[in-house]
This record gives C-alpha cells, structure tokens and sequence, in this order.
C-alpha cells in the first residue's frame, strides 16, 4: 500500500461542523492513572490511534485488564502496587514520548528489571529530563547516551524529592507526579508552567495533591502511597489536532466551521491566543467545565487581514505541538512574525524547528532564523504554482499534516510522504479533510 498522498488543489468556500479526534494527552493519562486505581475505570471517547494503543498493550505486559464496550474502555486496575512486576518484560512505546515518559514514572517501584524502547524517531529523543528526577527518588536506571532503550529497576527503598523542572515539559513533570504516588512523604516539584492535565486528574481522583501558582512557575506537592478508586472519563476532543483545521479555514475562502467539543484548558490555547493576536476572530462557544478541564465549542471563518506577530515565549509551552501549523500561518499573514526560545520544538517528533525552516524555505516564504529565534516575512499574497515533495524522513505526523494544509490552502501539487504517520494522532485526519471537500490522492 502506498504510504504517500498527492494533493493538486486549494479548497474553499466550504461550511463544515465537525467533531475533532479525542485528546491524546488526556486518553494516556486516564489510561495510566486506570491502571494504578482500584477497582474499574470506563474512559468514554478514547482516542483509539497508535499512542493510546500502546499505552493500553503497556498496562497489558504490566497485567493489567482492560475490554473494549461498545462506546467506551473498561480498565481493571490494581492499585499504586498492582503492576505484575516479577519477571523481565519489555515495553514498547512506539512514537510516543508522553507514554514512555509518563510511565517510567510508575515504574519506579517495580521489582525486576523493565526494558522501555520505542520507534526510530523515540529513539533519538532525550531521556535524561526523566530519568534524572527519577533517579533522586532511588530507582535503578541504566540508559545509554541519554536515549532509549532504557532499563529501569526499582527499589523498595524510594525517598520523596524536591524537584525543579525548568524545561517547562509536562511530560517531565506528569513523570515526577506519578513517581511521586509510589513513595511515601510529600514530593515537590516547582515546574515551569505547561499543561496540567495530570494535575487536574490528580485532584479529581482525590490523591493528596496541592497546587500553588506563581507566575512563570506551579509549586506541586503530591503525598504518596495513598491508593484511589476506579473512575469514569469522558475525554474531550484535542486542541492540537483542531488546530490544523482552525488554520485550514482562517487561510480558505469564504469559509467557516465549527469544531464540536473541544479541550480549551487554558495550558492548552496558546494557538488560539496568537491566532487571534494575528487578526483572527475566533470564537469559543457553549464553554462548559468538566472535571477541572474547559470543554467548548470553536468557530472560526476565513480571514483576510491577517497580520505578522510579535510571539511572546510565554506562550510558547501553550502552543508547543501547534508551532508548524502557526508557522504556515505567519508565512501568509502582513508583516513580520517573530517567535522566540524554540529549542524545545526540536526535541518532539522531528527537529521541528529545522524542518519548519526547509519547508517553508522551500515554497518561497523569506525566514530568519538566529539560534532558535525565528523571522517569518510574511506575505498575504503567497499562492504556489510548483511542485512540492515533502521527504519527512523521522515519519511525524503533525509534519504530514501541516503539509496537507499548506497544500489546501496555497496551491501547487504536493506530494507528501508518511501519510500513515496522522495514525500517531489522528487517525481520522484524512477522513474529515475529504469531508470539508479536499481533493487528494
Ligand atoms: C505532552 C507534552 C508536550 C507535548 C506532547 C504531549 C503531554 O511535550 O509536546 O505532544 O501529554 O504531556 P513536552 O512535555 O516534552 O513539552
């Protein structure tokens, strides 16, 4: 089967009401926290991609049940020391960093020794943000160069930590977190700002946790070894994955859509916060909260004024997975954009940062780029004629489909490799873009 896509034309003028793939973030951590509950969890509205999946044959290797019902997961959990942790296993990750990440951080207690790896593209991802805290609690943990595979061997004998995680990486701090609920005391984690969900689900299961916001930084304290009970979840649809069509419409013409039941969790909205900087005007409607989290419906139109932004890094944390889509935005907006600290976007999926720079390079838009700060000279009349291949040689999924975008919105015949790469996140990617009208083949 071909693994690639060819689109040849723009779309436009379309009026779509589509509901967004559910919350990846979310999906793992109601997984992972299922599995350390006692008693049964039903998570309704599970993203089903090759993340979540993996997250579900983890637990599994950990014996850990779980049955897939009709309009939801059923996960029998065990308690904090219910992992089957008495024989050598080995855990694949796939692509999925959060996954890898989040349950070295259950793993700290474990009695032999577990073996964590992932895909090409986990492979060549730092682990030492992880395992560095998780060492401090006790754990035995081998790993070369920083990277995976990674070894991991607990220890009865765990401590609690005091803990700054200054890279603003959720991942890292979700990892502390949950390392923290297997060990007796209070673990502090002062972190710089990123998304909460962990948080929040921490607080909603009722596992001893305190939350004090400072400015540019959360003070967390979690008290450990306080089992909780099984829950029921329904995840909301995903930010990350509703940016590409927010963009798709704000660059379309005479257009409009509305995106159902999407997480607008305030650590999450930084795209809507710049887009709407650039001149976008898009709405939030029928905001409701649920279980700590905000659920709200978007609406967003065409847009043709669209100018340049000068992109405070604090929003950088809230917009961190979006970078490549807003890029693209930048590049046809009036004026400037100026984004600033981008180091951590290439230290996701791909070197975003470098291949943000070809590929828009490559269709003609003029950038700047000194360090990891980025000059986009935007240019509101950019319409492509050429031909354009987009080799994404680490297959990331959110390149895949920024490229799609900037195909459906500028023109030129594109041919796009690793199109089954929007798996990772979104399998239904393709899907709602024939919806809208998008010709592709
Ligand atoms: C995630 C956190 C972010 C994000 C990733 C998902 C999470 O990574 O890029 O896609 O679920 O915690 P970092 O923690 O590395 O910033």
């Amino acid at each position: 089967m071909k693994n690639f896509i060819n689109i040849n034309s723009k779309i436009n003028e379309f009026n779509k009401v589509i509901n967004i793939s559910s919350d990846k973030s979310i999906s793992i951590r109601c997984i992972l926290l299922a599995s350390q509950a006692i008693g049964v969890s039903k998570i309704y509205n599970i993203l089903e991609s090759d993340d979540v999946m993996n997250a579900f044959k983890a637990i599994k290797k950990l014996g850990i049940d779980y049955k897939r019902k009709k309009n939801h997961y059923k996960i029998y959990g065990l308690g904090i020391n219910g992992y089957h942790t008495n024989k050598k296993l080995s855990i694949n990750a796939g692509n999925s960093g959060t996954l890898a990440r989040l349950i070295l951080g259950l793993l700290i207690n474990c009695k032999n020794g577990i073996t964590l790896f992932g895909d090409k593209s986990l492979s060549k991802r730092d682990f030492s943000r992880v395992t560095n805290p998780l060492r401090l609690f006790g754990a035995n943990i081998e790993s070369d160069n920083k990277k995976l595979p990674v070894k991991i061997s607990g220890s009865e004998f765990l401590r609690p930590i005091s803990y700054f995680e200054k890279l603003g990486s959720a991942q890292c701090k979700s990892a502390v977190m949950l390392a923290a609920l297997k060990c007796p005391g209070i673990t502090r984690i002062k972190a710089v700002k990123s998304r909460n969900h962990t948080e929040l689900l921490f607080r909603n299961l009722k596992i001893p946790i305190k939350v004090f916001k400072k400015k540019r930084f959360d003070l967390i304290e979690v008290n450990g070894l306080k089992n909780f009970k099984g829950f029921e979840y329904v995840v909301p649809g995903d930010i990350s994955s509703c940016s590409f069509f927010l963009v798709l419409t704000l660059l379309s013409e005479k257009s409009k859509m509305l995106i159902k039941n999407v997480n607008v969790n305030d650590t999450r909205t930084g795209i809507i916060k710049i887009l709407n900087k650039m001149n976008a005007n898009i709405k939030l409607i029928n905001k409701k909260k649920y279980k700590g989290e905000s659920v709200a419906d978007i609406l967003v139109k065409s847009k043709k004024n669209l100018k340049g932004i000068n992109c405070s890094s604090k929003l950088n944390s809230s917009a961190i997975d979006e970078f490549l889509i807003i890029f693209l935005v930048a590049s046809k907006a009036k004026g400037i954009s100026s984004f600033y600290n981008l180091s951590e976007l290439n230290k996701k999926e791909s070197p975003r940062l470098d291949i943000a720079v070809k590929i828009l390079k490559k269709i003609g838009v003029k950038i700047i780029r000194k360090k990891d700060n980025l000059k986009i000279f935007g240019d509101p009349e950019l319409k492509l004629k050429g031909k354009y291949i987009i080799k994404n040689f680490r297959k990331d999924h959110r390149v895949v489909m920024m490229s799609c975008i900037a195909a459906l919105t500028l023109g030129g015949k594109w041919k796009i490799s690793d199109k089954n790469s929007v798996n990772t996140s979104f399998p239904n990617f393709f899907k709602i873009i024939k919806s809208v009208g998008a010709r592709i083949h």
